[in-house]
């Protein structure tokens, strides 16, 4: 897919389709009254037969246009112009996807940055087009030995005033970026746990961190991890014939002087549970829980290309947790790289062992702030579905960021508490802390056990278990919270 930005007048464009957006109550934007002007008013008389109303995400496809140059009109409604929000907007971007995902037209031209939202600049509305065309053209083939039909739909040009052009460009940039990012994530996400493995993820960041200026990448064998002591992350990986992998990914975009911004992402390539395995109904999904991993490796790659100014690391800790006669067993004891003993009372709960051991070998790098993003407890999918993400962490000046720019960026987050009340669950009669909090507060509880090994930093939490992923139908790999991630590295940038 191409994506252009253009100020060419609506009646000069080289395209199959102008888009153009109506409200309620017979209202037009600019472009939709530009050419209702120029048609012998063909838009006001599709309102006045009632072909279309303007309800949000409404669509009409007009195929011909009389005495216009513009072959083809696409109309969208956009709902009533009060009520009208940046999730209306996206909403509308989507139904005209969806619309053209049926047609044949190769090219079109949209006209929809120009409406009106308050706060929301060209720049943010052009980049919100380019993710939302994005998003809904993409498709999974790679593992399908025939190939579903590409979509008609090659080139979107984003038509915006020439006095604003430039801003549209910075739009166009960052949304292409964090297109290619969440693209990535998803194709990672979706492939097989027989393809997508602990070296598979180890060898898309090495080539990753050669094909663009400023990542150096380290991988972390096992007997490395060996000698740090991790003895947490290397008790899941044991119950595996594949060896883990510490994905460490450096970028740096700023001087050395600037502390780094930690991204970790949970990477596990496959999650039967171990010895606490799960009901195999629904089991082929834990493919995905390797999507913190995929956000934090893609996310890094986009910064890279940006060449944001900040220094950013990316940790990923990767394995498969399975059955096995060496996997852990409910009672064993490990020892963490941070000395800290830990009572593993179910093993199905092997995101924190590997993210625990990551939190205390991130000191080392002295952090401004150590995000992590994990599916880490399907409690998290109970308690906020597949709306937002859950969001812990130990500094309100770090989760605020967050919660803001995941208001930006349309990538939802809602916090959660990190209370020392909840504590009290992961106590243990054997070790220092248990691995589970028992069945209440279950996402509160694993965002406890990690904020145990996250004492020496500014750190949050966020849980992509619901968000990550869709089941039924549309089964696959969203992306999030790529955008989000971006937004806040974009606004630390520009801080
Ligand atoms: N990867 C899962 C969490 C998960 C569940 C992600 C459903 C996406 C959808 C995690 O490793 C896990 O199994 N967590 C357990 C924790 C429990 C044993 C305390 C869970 O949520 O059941
Ligand atoms: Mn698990
Ligand atoms: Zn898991």
């Amino acid at each position: 897919m191409d994506y252009s930005i253009e100020s060419l007048s609506l009646d000069k464009l080289q395209t199959h389709c102008v888009i153009v957006g109506i409200y309620t109550n017979q209202q037009l934007t600019p472009s939709a009254l530009a050419i209702d002007n120029h048609t012998h008013q063909l838009i006001s008389n599709l309102l006045e037969r009632g072909d279309i109303k303007g309800k949000n995400s409404e669509t009409l496809l007009v195929n011909v246009v009389p005495d216009s140059h513009i072959e083809r009109l696409l109309i969208v409604g956009l709902g009533d112009v009060e009520k009208f929000s940046p999730k209306l907007y996206r909403k509308a971007l989507a139904a005209v996807v969806k619309t053209l995902k049926t047609t044949q037209i190769s090219s079109v031209a949209c006209t929809l940055a120009e409406v009106e939202l308050a706060g929301h600049d060209w720049q943010w509305k052009t980049r919100q087009m380019v993710e939302v065309f994005n998003d809904l053209l993409y498709q999974f083939s790679e593992t399908k030995s025939i190939k579903p039909p590409v979509f008609a739909l090659q080139s979107l040009q984003v038509v915006v005033p020439e006095t604003v052009k430039k801003s549209a460009s910075v739009g166009l940039t960052q949304g292409v970026a964090i297109a290619e990012a969440v693209n990535l994530t998803k194709l990672w996400a979706n492939l097989p746990g027989n393809i997508c493995t602990p070296s598979y993820l180890a060898d898309q960041a090495t080539r990753i961190a050669e094909s663009v200026a400023g990542i150096k990448v380290e991988i972390l064998e096992e007997a490395d991890m060996q000698r740090l002591g991790m003895g947490a992350l290397l008790s899941v990986s044991r119950g595996s014939r594949q060896p883990a992998k510490l994905i460490c990914l450096n970028y740096q975009g700023a001087t050395d002087n600037r502390k780094p911004i930690v991204l970790i992402g949970k990477g596990l390539t496959f999650d039967a549970g171990g010895i606490s395995l799960k009901p195999s109904l629904g089991m082929d999904e834990m493919k995905y829980d390797m999507c913190g991993g995929a956000t934090v490796i893609s996310v890094l790659h986009a910064a890279a290309k940006l060449q944001l100014p900040l220094n950013i690391i990316g940790l990923v800790p990767s394995s498969e947790n399975l059955p096995d006669g060496d996997a852990n067993k409910p009672g064993d004891i490990l020892t963490s790289m941070s000395g800290k003993t830990i009572e593993v009372l179910n093993t199905d709960a092997e995101g924190r062992l590997l993210l625990c051991d990551t939190l205390t070998y991130a000191e080392r790098f002295t952090p401004d702030v150590v995000i992590d993003v994990a599916t880490l407890t399907g409690a998290c999918l109970v308690a906020l579905g597949r709306v937002a993400s859950g969001l812990l962490g130990n500094d309100d000046e770090l989760c605020n960021a967050l919660l803001a720019a995941s208001e930006t960026a349309c990538d939802s987050v809602w916090r959660l508490p990190l209370w020392e009340e909840y504590q009290e669950q992961l106590k243990s009669n054997f070790a220092d802390l248990a691995n589970i909090g028992g069945k209440d507060a279950g996402s509160v509880t694993a965002a406890c056990f990690l904020a145990r090994f996250a004492e020496e930093f500014r750190w949050a939490h966020l849980d992509i278990a619901g968000t990550a992923w869709r089941t039924g139908l549309h089964k696959g790999a969203t992306g999030r919270p790529v955008p989000l991630l971006m937004q806040y590295l974009f606004n630390r940038a520009n801080a």
